[in-house]
């Protein structure tokens, strides 16, 4: 641990995208209440996660990460998490039959409440409030009472936060998560999908290798009734993280204990701010996402800062550049790190430079974008030498209509119908498995070259 840290010296860098609070007494006392509450993960599973992204990062495993682009308080429902699951599950198992190696399922679950947004304030018609950050912080109603910083909104963050895990947490450890019974992860439309036919014979077809290993064996596969699965979050609302960074007996430094992976969202990673300030000193597995605006000497800066000892599975790059510019801006981003002599683990996020907003105003993303970006990322580190590690979506287990094409054929036409995200368009079921099997075969063919 860097010896002039502490978990609160970031409160003496300028702090951006932080709700501003009537009433910081209450803020304290609410504060003081959450770093007394008992931790939502543990330092064993923190640890076991950098060593996977390691792993991942020299090209032995592979990550997918995935999940809502803001989970809200009303989603945490039994179906909702468990679809989300499912699909992970789902696409994993594609990757992992596709690239034949590990898949670390990483999900933005658990925590990812807190938004960052381009502008503070939000007007309609002759009202002016606070734009909506999230159900951290405050609610998405158009009024004065639902977008006022409510402070109690970090406690109930933070229970829904060990609600949801409590469930996953059953799921990937009991029967749910078994190989032998991959059933359990179909979701009720599947069977109109286009996707399903495929799926189902790679299914069957790993159904029967592994009963031929059992009966070869005599026994049954080790570890194959349960599954990993790690949490992450954006860490943006500074307050929310410090509450939960804890120290634990017989290991050093500090631990963020609410949530595996924490990454710095592209519009808050200044060198000199705050995020930057409380997330070196943090010994988790940390994400930061870069963009078109990042330069490349601000990048090796910020690995200086991020990653001193260049400890294997410490830092993961996530880059979101969208389909037409990552072949300009990617390059000159693997070579400054090159620079640097350290090792990094590189995760594309094909989502968030592909956003766009349809004639009547509606955001939405398009899948040919999204895979074309994905496809020019694995040729790029590959044509440099580079390893790309994961993939990172925003997804939902759902049958929503956010995201247009894929061969289920959503249309601009069709997306009023069920388009229920609270910020950015997710993938919906069909497509987030389309885009896994898109995945396995592009790799596939890029390891053949
Ligand atoms: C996000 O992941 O939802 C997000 C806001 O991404 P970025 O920081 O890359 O814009
Ligand atoms: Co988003």
């Amino acid at each position: 641990m860097p010896n002039d840290w502490t978990p609160t010296s970031w409160q003496t860098k300028p702090a951006t995208q932080q709700p501003l609070y009537p009433d910081l007494r209450e803020l304290n006392a609410t504060v003081e209440r959450l770093s007394r509450l008992p931790p939502l993960v543990t330092s064993w599973e923190v640890d076991a996660l950098k060593r996977h992204l390691a792993a991942a990062a020299a090209g032995r495993q592979f990550v997918l990460q995935g999940g809502d682009c803001a989970e809200s308080f009303a989603d945490c429902e039994s179906s909702s998490i468990a679809n989300k699951l499912k699909i992970l599950l789902q696409m994993s198992l594609v990757l992992v039959h596709g690239l034949k190696k590990p898949v670390v399922r990483i999900g933005r679950i658990a925590g990812q409440y807190a938004k960052p947004r381009s502008a503070e304030m939000e007007t309609r018609g002759d009202k002016t409030l606070w734009s909506y950050r999230g159900d951290l912080v405050n609610e998405s109603d158009f009024t004065e009472a639902a977008r006022m910083p409510n402070p109690q909104l970090l406690l109930r963050g933070y229970e829904r936060a060990a609600l949801t895990l409590n469930f996953v947490r059953s799921l990937a450890e009991g029967g749910f998560a078994d190989l032998h019974h991959p059933e359990n992860w179909d979701l009720r439309f599947m069977v109109k999908s286009p996707q399903a036919e495929q799926y189902h014979r790679m299914v069957a077809s790993i159904g029967e290798s592994l009963r031929f290993m059992e009966s070869l064996a005599g026994s049954r596969v080790g570890e194959i009734n349960r599954v990993d699965f790690f949490t992450s979050h954006e860490g943006l609302h500074l307050t929310y993280e410090q509450a939960q960074t804890r120290q634990v007996p017989r290991r050093p430094g500090w631990y963020n204990l609410s949530t595996h992976l924490p990454w710095i969202g592209d519009r808050t990673r200044h060198l000199e701010g705050a995020h930057v300030e409380y997330f070196r000193g943090i010994v988790n597995p940390i994400g930061v996402k870069v963009g078109n605006s990042i330069a490349p000497e601000e990048l090796t800066t910020l690995i200086d800062i991020l990653h001193p000892t260049d400890e294997p599975g410490r830092l993961t790059l996530i880059h979101r550049f969208g389909a037409r510019k990552i072949a300009q801006s990617l390059p000159p981003l693997i070579n400054a790190v090159r620079r640097t002599g350290k090792t990094v683990l590189w995760v594309c996020d094909p989502m968030h430079g592909n956003t766009e907003s349809t004639s009547d105003g509606i955001k939405t993303r398009d899948f040919a974008n999204i895979r074309s970006e994905l496809e020019h990322a694995f040729d790029i580190h590959q044509s440099l030498g580079s390893i790309l590690g994961g993939v990172h979506f925003e997804l939902t287990g759902e049958d929503v209509t956010e995201c247009i094409g894929g061969s289920s054929g959503v249309e601009t036409s069709d997306l009023p119908r069920a388009y229920k995200t609270l910020v950015d368009p997710r993938l919906n079921y069909e497509q987030a498995l389309e885009m896994a099997m898109l995945i396995a075969n592009h790799s596939v063919k890029i390891n053949a070259k």
